[in-house]
């Protein structure tokens, strides 16, 4: 597991802050270490003496006075300065017109990705070619979520009718997590992002492949059997299959993740799980234990149908 903190930067659009975290740093250990030593140096140099009287009295110090009303002035516009500049840094002006590259749509409680000129709908693994910027229109499907991967940049609220747009960039490739960073009900600790970064030729590789719909449906064994289950549990009124079901729409968002290459993510249920067939299997039988409160029911499936299901979702490379 790679570090995912924000002081590890990944993207020069996330360096900016962790600049500015350095800098502010500095100055504010400079003027404790400043503070701790004069609040030393007067408890001794002044302390009470045995037989001692009061210290002379002393009223008024232009000098003085002038000195730590400028130095804390100046400190402050230092950082000020230094905001703004980290602000420009990660939040480069968008051109005027700019269509986003993708729409990335907050879910109670996964992430769906769909890219404006390719058609690829993706869920919770979000693929990006590394070095170049994207510009993300930021949704919500529900209620107020969170967009943070650390490495990668700036914060951003997805808020219900409210569409934000923000730049998405790694500089190279990598595998980069993040999470719903605002509190957004029951399963708001399991909804997090996986940010792969790849070379563009990789990228397009994988954005050819997501748009390849299911493979032919098995012909038999387990896996038919579990695709005649799919559809006759209606499986398809919230999950698509390109080619085999197609999922009805919330305004212009989906119900549940698109499953047509669900086999090849690394993790499932937004990233409660490595994507293995023993947690699939474990999934079905029990959305509700492993999720509690998401909104996938429990089919009540018996050992048999999940293991059916599991089959055919398992062909869904
Ligand atoms: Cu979505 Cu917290």
């Amino acid at each position: 597991m790679q570090s995912n903190s924000p002081l590890s930067p990944a993207s020069t659009l996330a360096q900016p802050i962790a600049h500015l975290m350095f800098e502010v740093g500095i100055v504010m250990m400079a003027i404790l270490l400043l503070v701790t030593v004069l609040v030393c140096y007067a408890a001794i140099r002044y302390r009470r003496r045995a037989g001692a009287g009061d210290p002379p009295q002393n009223f008024g110090a232009r000098k003085l006075e002038i000195a730590w009303t400028v130095a804390p002035l100046l400190v402050l516009i230092y950082i000020f300065t230094a905001t703004l500049q980290a602000m420009r840094g990660t939040d480069p002006a968008i051109p005027r017109g700019r269509q986003p590259d993708l729409v990335i749509v907050g879910h109670q409680w996964w992430w769906e990705a769909r890219y404006t000129d390719s058609h690829v709908v993706a869920a919770n693994e979000i693929h990006v070619p590394a070095g170049k910027a994207l510009l993300v229109q930021l949704e919500s499907a529900d209620v107020i979520h969170d967009w943070w991967v650390p490495q990668l940049g700036r914060k951003m609220d997805a808020i219900p009718g409210h569409p934000n747009l923000f730049w998405l960039k790694a500089d190279s490739p990598g595998f980069y997590t993040g999470t719903c960073a605002e509190y957004c009900g029951a399963e708001h600790a399991w909804m997090r992002i996986g940010v792969v970064a790849e070379s563009e030729p990789a990228f397009e590789q994988w954005s050819q492949h997501q748009l390849e719909a299911a493979a032919q449906l098995p012909a038999s064994g387990d896996a038919a059997k579990g695709a005649a289950l799919f559809r006759q549990m209606t499986c398809g009124n919230c999950h698509t299959i390109a080619g085999i079901s197609a999922a009805s729409l919330v305004g212009q968002s989906l119900v549940g993740p698109d499953l047509t290459h669900i086999a090849s993510r690394r993790t499932l249920a937004a990233g409660r799980f490595q994507n293995t067939p023993e947690n699939l299997a474990n999934w079905l039988a029990d959305p509700q234990a492993i999720k509690p409160g998401c909104h996938m029911p429990n089919f009540q499936f018996t050992d048999a149908q999940v293991h059916q299901l599991t089959a055919y979702l398992e062909t869904l490379q």
